[in-house]
């Protein structure tokens, strides 16, 4: 028997509901099968609970991008993983359960050093992280470099990478109290509204948008000359626990359309990342993984873990990421 936590209904987070699931996990011949110990949680989760989520599949689903545990078995074609193995997982939905069976090219193997509960808190942020900031943004030494939502799971990870990467960094955030939380990891920080407010704060090379709407106007008058925006969240779009349709048409209609001519004029380039697409391909997912064994120890990555909650409780995580009372990465445990 393993346990999963499932929506049935959109709407608040008390709509999330916790299940026994009596069928036996069996991993398929290229799968592995994991007792999970942690699940990750992310905005994107939040999101297709209120039904805000393209993406989603049909409910009821089980959400869930990533999580760390045990190898329990391997299906017969499976190498070089074992029973025992402390490993993280990438799953494309179905990552909010005690048990999960995915093909081996998403399964990593963690350094004895590396902790189970980091382990589940690195593969959604780190694969957005390296997506917008060295696919697509290309950030070297001396770049000046702004991250939106710096003090989430993904901001917290970008960060990092920037910083070892020999970049200057400015993070934002809502919440005037959070700065220090951006400090403590060697960037400036602003609030949302001192950055509006202050014309100086200007010239990045980079930047790393994650309200969307409005905001990518505002933050691409920031670009300097050959600077990059990536666009990767609607963050401007969600609100007050349930699907806003107003707020959601706002944040859609604000957002900027781009003529490719006045991108040749102003010296810039805007980009659009959706990283679950990107990790439908294979051979991305293999060079992602490859990449994320170097750059563990090449960036010292090291995600925060604000609170586990014990899955009976994942209301309480749902609302403390959409309460903006988190900083880092919100975990669901399974014990
Ligand atoms: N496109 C992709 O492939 C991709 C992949 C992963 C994530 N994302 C996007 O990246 C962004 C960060 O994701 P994450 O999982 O790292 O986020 P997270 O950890 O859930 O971040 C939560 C933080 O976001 C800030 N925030 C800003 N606007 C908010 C709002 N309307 N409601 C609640 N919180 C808000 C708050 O920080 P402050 O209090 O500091 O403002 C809050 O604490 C999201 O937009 C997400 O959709 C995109």
């Amino acid at each position: 028997m393993h346990r999963e936590i499932r929506i049935e209904k959109y709407g608040d987070a008390a709509k999330l509901v916790l299940r026994d699931q009596r069928a036996e996990l069996q991993p398929k011949p290229e799968e592995v099968l994991i007792d999970v110990k942690y699940s990750g949680v992310n905005f994107a989760d939040i999101q297709m609970r209120m039904g805000l989520y393209p993406d989603a599949p049909p409910r009821p689903f089980v959400p869930g991008y990533e999580v760390s545990g045990i190898v329990e078995a391997v299906g017969s074609s499976v190498s070089g993983l074992v029973p025992g193995d402390r490993v993280l997982a990438g799953t494309y939905f179905g990552g909010y359960s005690s048990k999960v069976s995915v093909p081996k090219n998403q399964v990593f193997k963690l350094p004895s050093s590396f902790e189970l509960e980091k382990a589940a808190a690195l593969p959604v942020s780190y694969f957005t992280a390296r997506l917008a900031l060295i696919e697509m943004g290309r950030v070297r030494e001396g770049d000046r470099v702004l991250i939106e939502c710096a003090t989430g799971g993904v901001g917290t990870i970008a960060i990092q990478m920037a910083k070892s990467l020999g970049a200057e960094v400015v993070g934002l955030t809502t919440t005037p109290s959070k700065k220090a939380y951006i400090e403590s990891y060697g960037a400036q920080a602003f609030t949302v509204e001192e950055l509006e407010a202050d014309p100086s704060i200007a010239r990045f090379d980079f930047v790393l948008n994650a309200s969307g709407g409005r905001s990518i106007s505002k933050q691409l008058k920031r670009l300097d000359l050959t600077g990059r925006i990536v666009c990767m969240g609607l963050n401007a779009s969600v609100g007050g626990g349930r699907a806003n349709p107003l707020r959601v048409l706002k944040t859609v209609l604000g957002t900027p359309i781009f003529p490719v001519l006045s991108l040749m004029n102003k010296n810039r380039g805007v980009y659009g990342l959706n990283a679950l697409r990107v990790l439908e391909d294979a051979e991305w997912v293999e060079r992602l993984t490859k990449a994320l064994e170097a750059d563990l120890v090449r960036l010292g990555l090291d995600p925060h873990v604000d609170r586990v909650f014990p899955c009976e409780e994942v209301k309480d995580a749902h609302l403390l990421l959409e309460n903006k009372a988190a900083k880092g990465k919100v975990l669901i445990g399974w014990s």
